[in-house]
């Protein structure tokens, strides 16, 4: 089952996903990317540059990427044009219901990779299912979630306890995980893995400079009260416009403190789809 993505497509939101690269995202996984001839899979795509960049590191194979927003899609297909990639090809596409236009991939991918979206659906155990009937025998699913329990930050504030509080009781009043970082490898053992056949790890991203403060901050600042977030957060009834006004001023002070430091912890596991 899907439901409507939490934080919607806004700029700010944007933002944080274009940052993303394989280095900084996929840490997991690079130890897998050194056949150029592989053949990956990316779910949830967003706007494409971890998919491009997984492009430009198997020039010889083929990435595919799928997000079920068709306006997402289309900023990913401009992304790998800038970029000169063309064994990349975007596609608009729900994990739950996607064949693709030559027919079932299923076991077609030597890579299925999904970055930071088991965490907003109602049936991530579904997903995992999914993933795993699309990977070929032999391949691999890569999978990282956050875990919002396990963020950290320097120096307290009463208003980041509050974004925290806030954003984890909207998260679970839709019924998705916001922690599910911790329990990707149980989700993958459910899902017909077995233990042995899955790496567990995790990585941090660490925002603490002048500049990785401004950017996650401002982010999340700008996100708090414009993006998809606030609508859910009003409509649900868990917070007020004062709040989310408060939440915003405080991730702004945050951005100021010199000694400011956030840690924000994924779960990431390699699951082995081996011949059974
Ligand atoms: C947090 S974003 C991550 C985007 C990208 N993977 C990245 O890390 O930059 C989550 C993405 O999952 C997509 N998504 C939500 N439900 C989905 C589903 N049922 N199947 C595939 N993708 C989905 C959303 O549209 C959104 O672009």
């Amino acid at each position: 089952m899907s439901g409507p993505y939490l934080h919607g497509h806004h700029a700010s939101v944007l933002r944080s996903h274009s940052w993303r690269t394989v280095e900084n995202s996929c840490p997991h996984l690079l130890p897998y990317l050194n056949n150029p001839s592989l053949k990956v899979l990316d779910v949830g795509c967003g706007p494409g540059t971890i998919t491009v960049d997984l492009a430009s590191r198997v020039p010889q194979g083929f990435v595919l990427g799928i997000d079920p927003s068709a306006n997402v899609i289309q900023k990913a297909r401009k992304h790998a044009e800038e970029k000169g990639i063309t064994n990349v090809q975007f596609e608009v596409g729900d994990i739950f219901n996607w064949k693709h236009v030559d027919g079932t991939v299923a076991g077609g991918f030597d890579v299925v990779h999904a970055h930071q979206v088991l965490q907003h659906l109602q049936d991530p155990l579904g997903a995992m299912k999914e993933l795993k009937n699309l990977t070929k025998q032999g391949g691999i699913v890569a999978v990282r979630d956050v875990d919002y329990s396990a963020m950290n930050w320097y120096p307290d504030h009463p208003g980041m306890q509050k974004w925290q509080d806030l954003y984890l009781a909207v998260a679970k009043s839709i019924k998705s995980d916001p922690n599910i970082g911790k329990r990707l490898h149980a989700v993958a053992m459910q899902a017909g893995f077995e233990r042995k056949d899955i790496e567990a790890s995790v990585a941090a991203w660490t925002f603490s400079t002048p500049e990785e403060r401004e950017f996650w901050c401002g982010l999340w600042a700008d996100r708090t009260v414009k993006s998809d977030y606030k609508d859910r957060v009003l409509d649900s009834g868990l917070g007020t416009k004062a709040d989310l006004e408060e939440i915003a001023e405080t991730f702004r002070e945050m951005e100021k403190k010199e000694d400011g430091w956030f840690a924000v912890i994924n779960g990431q596991v390699i699951c082995h789809n081996r011949a059974s």
